[in-house]
């Protein structure tokens, strides 16, 4: 059981109940703090009506750290989604997702930490200025899209809590409802879904947690209303819906792990030279650029060759 604290932020800055009460207050102090900044041109609300609440999200582009490859359309990263929780269709997620409520919002901290709790969404993101980063998504299903994020790195996070010096991993579970996620009715996977990653990759700067795309709130079926974003990753670490964070010794068992062990491993780094037993990884399909058959090199750690320090040493077929 992890032990309750009190939450780290003092209580005249907690936001006034009616303004958390306020739809469009949405994450009132992230979006204080960010520099109103807005992607020339494009709508995406004109493009998708599948989106319940449409709302604009303030933040300053961050080109350090961003692809100057072309963009997939909202249309695109919207509506071609894996959320098993929604489904196993691509299309599912779109259709079946949008009731799904992502307010309120607690997420739980927990384990080897100094400031653990259960914190309302709002609270959590307070402190931290929103960005924008444009990253490459690579599935291990060997497909592909360039997607503008909206979030804050996650080693931010981290810090504010204080994790203890046990703490070596952080875990990650998404929401278990299988009232409102039809798709955790079928044993498809272990539910919740778990995943995690070793401090040092959660303290990277390049992994982010998410909380808007091309401006925006998430869409549901893109993990609202908090997710993680690991660019260097197959798609599958990157959890969406998360509900718990948790500091832990040891390496959590991920949900994919569980369910196929010699298919999905711990670290799951984009390698064009460790095939999956189903998929060649070394070449990629990009959504909706070019044909079918159009298939383009995968890159070692996709292309960010940036965190290759992290895994010096390691054999990464081992360590897949
Ligand atoms: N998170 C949860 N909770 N459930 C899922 O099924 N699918 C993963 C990941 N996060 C998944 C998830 C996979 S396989 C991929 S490729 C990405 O989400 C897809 O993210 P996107 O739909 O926003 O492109």
């Amino acid at each position: 059981m992890a032990r309750y604290r009190p939450p780290p932020i003092p209580a005249s800055e907690i936001t006034p109940e009616p303004v958390y009460r306020a739809r469009r207050e949405f994450m009132a102090g992230a979006l204080a703090l960010g520099a109103g900044a807005a992607w020339p041109g494009e709508s995406a609300a004109q493009m998708v009506m599948n989106v319940s609440v449409v709302e604009k999200l303030q933040f300053r582009p961050n080109p350090r750290f961003s692809t100057d490859e072309p963009k997939n359309t909202f249309e695109e990263i919207t509506t071609y989604n894996n959320f098993y929780e929604f489904g196993t269709d691509k299309s599912d997620p779109a259709k079946n997702a949008r009731s799904f409520r992502t307010r309120p919002w607690n997420v739980a901290i927990e384990g080897e930490a100094e400031v653990t709790g259960s914190f309302a969404l709002e609270d959590l993101l307070k402190p931290h200025a929103l960005e924008a980063r444009i990253y490459r998504l690579r599935c291990v299903e060997a497909w592909s899209m360039v997607i503008p994020w909206i979030g804050f790195p996650l080693g931010e996070l981290v810090k504010r809590c204080k994790p203890t010096s046990r703490a070596k991993y952080v875990e990650f579970t998404t929401l278990l409802d299988p009232k409102q996620m039809p798709g955790q009715r079928f044993p498809v996977i272990q539910w919740p879904y778990v995943e995690g990653l070793r401090m040092d990759e959660a303290m990277h700067p390049l992994a982010i947690l998410a909380v808007g795309l091309y401006g925006e709130v998430l869409p549901n079926q893109n993990g609202a209303p908090l997710r993680l974003v690991v660019p260097w990753k197959y798609g599958f670490k990157s959890i969406k819906s998360i509900v718990r964070i948790r500091f832990t010794e040891k390496q959590p068992r991920t949900s994919w792990e569980l369910s196929a062990p010699r298919e999905y491993g711990f670290y799951a780094n984009v390698n064009p030279e460790v095939d999956h037993p189903r998929w060649s990884q070394k070449r990629e399909r990009r959504i909706g650029a070019g044909s079918l058959w159009d298939r383009r090199p995968t890159l070692p750690f996709n292309g960010y060759d940036e965190v290759a320090g992290l895994y010096r040493g390691m054999d990464l077929r081992k360590f897949f």
